[in-house]
């Protein structure tokens, strides 16, 4: 976690669905300490309007770049559409996804809507990993060149059915354990979704990890805006996503 903020240079900004915008820019120290998982603090807009940063993920990173993809949700997304040269950007914060290909050969990736993006750097340090992409409807549909690059086998579902499998992704990953063909999940995606996952991994007995989504103020463990309720009892039975996580094993937490 780094508590160091740069001003970045923009080098692409693009619209690639509605309303989602895919981002690179220039950050060599942000890129150098980038794990999967790690999220951005961005700046949308001048201090007195937007005094607080939103938190969005880091969809890969290297050759001094980092890029991320925001879906635009509200004033502080809707800040980040302007023509801007550059964005104050706070990190690399947070902590990322358990990365083991030796202990875990079978790894099975999962996500929904936003949650697709994070996975893409994960899936680019893992070997061999089956991913599993859900999205409502087929305009919507990002990253499956990008994932056919680095994954062993791509899938994705669209709600509507109007691309790939009818349905919902959770329903192809139920098929790989089946077969016994994962030996760990990684999951990002709503919270429904997280916890249908979770639950599926307890039911084959499967590890898994969840990257959850708060509400941030700070970002790095000082507001307790972003707590999470875990297994852990006593005092330390909250924790904050931000700091803590925003990954946790699937058994950590209460969903
Ligand atoms: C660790 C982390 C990583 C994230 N990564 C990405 C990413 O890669 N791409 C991306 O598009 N978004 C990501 N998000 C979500 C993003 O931060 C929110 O959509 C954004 O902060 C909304 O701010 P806003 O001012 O545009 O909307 P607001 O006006 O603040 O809110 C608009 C709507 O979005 C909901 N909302 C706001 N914040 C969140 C949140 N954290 N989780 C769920 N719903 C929220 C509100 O309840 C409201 O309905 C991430 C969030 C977290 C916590
Ligand atoms: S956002 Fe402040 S503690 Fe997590």
């Amino acid at each position: 976690m780094s508590l160091d903020t740069y001003i970045c240079k923009i080098l692409s900004h693009k619209e690639i669905a509605p309303n989602v915008f895919d981002v690179t820019v220039k950050a060599p120290e942000i890129a150098a300490a980038a794990q999967p998982g790690q999220f951005l603090h961005v700046k949308c807009g001048d201090e007195i309007a937007m005094p607080l940063r939103r938190p969005i993920s880091i969809c890969s990173a290297g050759s001094g770049c980092v890029r991320f993809i925001y879906q635009v949700k509200g004033k502080g997304t809707e800040g980040l559409t302007k023509e801007n040269d550059s964005l104050d950007i706070l990190g690399p914060l947070g902590h990322g996804f358990v990365i083991d290909n030796e202990t875990y050969k079978k790894p099975a990736v999962i996500g929904g809507g936003i949650g697709a993006y994070p996975l893409l750097y994960l899936t680019q340090k893992l070997k061999n990993a089956k991913v599993f992409m859900g999205f409502r409807t087929k305009e919507l549909v990002t990253l499956e060149t990008d994932f056919n690059m680095c994954a062993k086998e791509v899938k994705i579902a669209t709600d509507d059915g109007s691309y790939g499998y009818h349905g919902f992704s959770i329903e192809l990953l139920e098929e790989t354990l089946k077969a016994g063909e994962a030996d760990i999940i990684y999951c990002c995606g709503p919270k429904p979704m997280l916890k249908a996952v979770k639950d599926m991994a307890e039911k084959y007995n499967v590890k898994c990890q969840v990257s959850l989504e708060e509400r941030m103020g700070c970002g790095i463990g000082a507001c307790l805006t972003c707590s999470c309720e875990t297994k852990t009892e006593g005092t330390w039975k909250y924790k904050r996503v931000c700091k803590n996580g925003p990954v946790f094993w699937s058994d950590e937490v209460v969903l």
